[in-house]
C-alpha cells in the first residue's frame, strides 16, 4: 500500500456489502479526520479503528495504531499490507471492552473511523439487510452506527472523530437513542460530506454524512445545542438547523387515530422529512394507513409542501434530513403563487378556491418566476439550480 492511498472495497458481495456497511473512506475524508484531531491528541495518544476494514484511517500516524474489523478478509488483507498496527477481527459491539483491544485502563484513546451505518427500521434495501451478530443490551439501537458511537463511550475514548449520518444529530428521534454518547460528548467540529462521495452507496438520493470531532465533556451536549451548531459545508458555507422554521411548527406529520375520514375528505401523505418528500406522493385519493387527514384551513400549507416537492432540486443534499423549510411571512407574501401552482397540478382541489383565479393562463410562468425567487429569498446562499 502506498503512502495515501485508498483502498476501495472489494472482496464482498453486494449483500454483505450492505449489511456490513463496508463502503470504504476516501484520502480526502480521511486527511479531513487527521486535520481535526491534529489540535487534540500528541504522541501519548493510542489511535483506534475498531471497524477498520483494510486499515484505510490507519496509515501515515505514528502512534500506536489499533485495527479490528469483524470482516475476516478485510483483515488479512490489512495486515499483509500495514505492519505497525494490531489487528483484531472480532465484532465491536459484543463485550465492548478496552480489554478486548489490550488498551490499558489509563491508556489515552482517540478513536477513528467510518462505522457501518445500517437503519434495521429503514425501507431503503431493507430485503438484504440482516444482523447476524449480538450487540451488548446498552448500547443496542435500530442503527448500527447509533450503536458504535455508544461503544465508544464504553470505551471511554477521550477524542472521537468519526464519519456518521448527519440524521445522527438533527433527528430529534435518532438524538435521542444516543444518550449515553451525547452525555458525555461534545461535538466541537463537524464538517458535511454527501453519501455519494462513498463508492457504490445511495446512488440518486444523496444524504448528508458528517465528520464529526468529539470530545469527552461532563455537560455532554443538548438537543438545543446541535440545533444552533455551525456545520461546514465549505469554505465560508455553514449551516445550522436554527437558520429555517419548517413545517411541524404549521401542520401535523402524522395521521391520527381520531382522524375520521370521509368521502370528500382531502388527504396527504405523511410527512417525514424532504428526502422523503422527493420519494413520497403529496396529495392523495384513497385512504391508508399513510393517509393524513388535512384541516382545510391549513390547505395552504399542504400546497406549499406539494409545490415543495416540485422544487426539491433547488435544495442542497444537506437538508435532505431535515423537515420541510418554510418562510412563512415570505410564503404569506408568495402565497397565491403557490395557491396558483397547486391548483393547476390538483384541481380536485379547485372547489376549495372557488373565489381564487387560477384560470389566467398568464399566470402559469409568472407563478414560476415568484416561486423561484421564493425560494433564493428562504435558502439564501444555500440556494441550488434548480433542475428543469
Ligand atoms: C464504512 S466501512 C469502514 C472501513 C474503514 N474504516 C474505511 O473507512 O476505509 C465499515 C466497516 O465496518 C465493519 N463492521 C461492520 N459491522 C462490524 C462489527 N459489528 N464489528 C466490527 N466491524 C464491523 C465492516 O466490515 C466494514 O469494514
Amino acid at each position: 500500500m502506498t503512502k495515501n492511498s485508498f483502498n476501495h472495497q472489494k472482496h464482498l458481495s453486494y449483500k454483505k456489502t450492505i449489511n456490513l456497511g463496508s463502503y470504504y473512506t476516501n484520502s480526502d475524508h480521511i486527511s479531513n479526520v487527521f486535520d481535526f484531531i491534529a489540535p487534540y491528541i500528541d504522541k501519548s495518544f493510542t489511535i483506534l479503528d475498531s471497524s477498520c476494514g483494510y486499515g484505510n484511517f490507519l496509515q501515515n500516524i505514528s502512534n500506536k495504531k489499533i485495527g479490528n474489523d469483524i470482516d475476516k478478509i478485510a483483515i488479512d488483507i490489512a495486515s499483509e499490507n500495514i505492519n505497525d498496527v494490531s489487528f483484531f477481527n472480532f465484532n465491536a459491539l459484543e463485550n465492548v471492552n478496552r480489554s478486548q483491544y489490550e488498551i490499558e485502563k489509563n491508556e489515552k484513546l482517540c478513536i477513528v473511523g467510518n462505522p457501518p451505518y445500517n437503519d434495521k427500521t429503514s425501507i431503503i434495501r431493507n430485503k438484504v439487510k440482516e444482523v447476524d451478530f449480538n450487540i451488548d443490551d446498552d448500547i443496542k439501537t435500530r442503527d448500527l452506527g447509533i450503536s458504535f458511537l455508544k461503544s465508544y463511550a464504553k470505551l471511554n475514548a477521550d477524542i472521537i472523530c468519526v464519519l456518521h449520518p448527519l440524521s445522527y444529530l438533527i433527528k430529534k428521534a435518532n438524538f435521542s437513542l444516543l444518550k449515553k454518547f451525547s452525555q458525555n460528548y461534545k461535538l466541537i467540529k463537524a464538517k458535511i460530506i454527501s453519501s455519494e462521495s462513498f463508492i457504490g452507496s445511495s446512488k440518486g438520493m444523496p444524504f448528508p454524512i458528517i465528520i464529526g470531532l468529539y470530545t469527552k465533556n461532563n455537560d455532554g451536549m443538548s438537543f438545543d445545542y446541535i440545533k444552533n451548531f455551525n456545520f461546514e459545508i465549505k469554505d465560508n458555507l455553514f449551516f445550522k438547523i436554527n437558520l429555517f422554521d419548517y413545517m411541524p411548527n404549521y401542520i401535523k406529520k402524522y395521521p391520527s387515530k381520531y382522524d375520521k375520514i370521509k368521502d370528500d375528505s382531502v388527504l396527504f401523505w405523511t410527512l417525514r422529512d424532504i428526502n422523503a418528500l422527493k420519494r413520497n406522493k403529496t396529495f392523495i385519493h384513497k385512504e391508508n394507513q399513510n393517509a393524513i387527514l388535512i384541516e382545510l384551513d391549513k390547505l395552504d400549507y399542504y400546497i406549499y409542501v406539494d409545490v415543495f416537492k416540485r422544487y426539491t432540486s433547488c435544495i442542497p443534499y444537506y437538508l435532505g434530513n431535515c423537515d420541510i423549510i418554510i418562510d412563512n411571512n415570505l410564503f404569506l407574501e408568495y402565497k397565491k403563487y403557490f395557491i396558483l401552482d397547486g391548483l393547476f397540478h390538483n384541481p380536485h382541489l379547485r372547489k376549495h378556491y372557488a373565489n381564487f383565479d387560477f384560470t389566467k393562463s398568464q399566470y402559469k410562468p409568472i407563478a414560476k418566476k415568484k416561486i423561484l425567487s421564493y425560494f433564493h429569498k428562504l435558502l439564501g446562499e444555500h440556494i441550488c439550480k434548480l433542475k428543469q
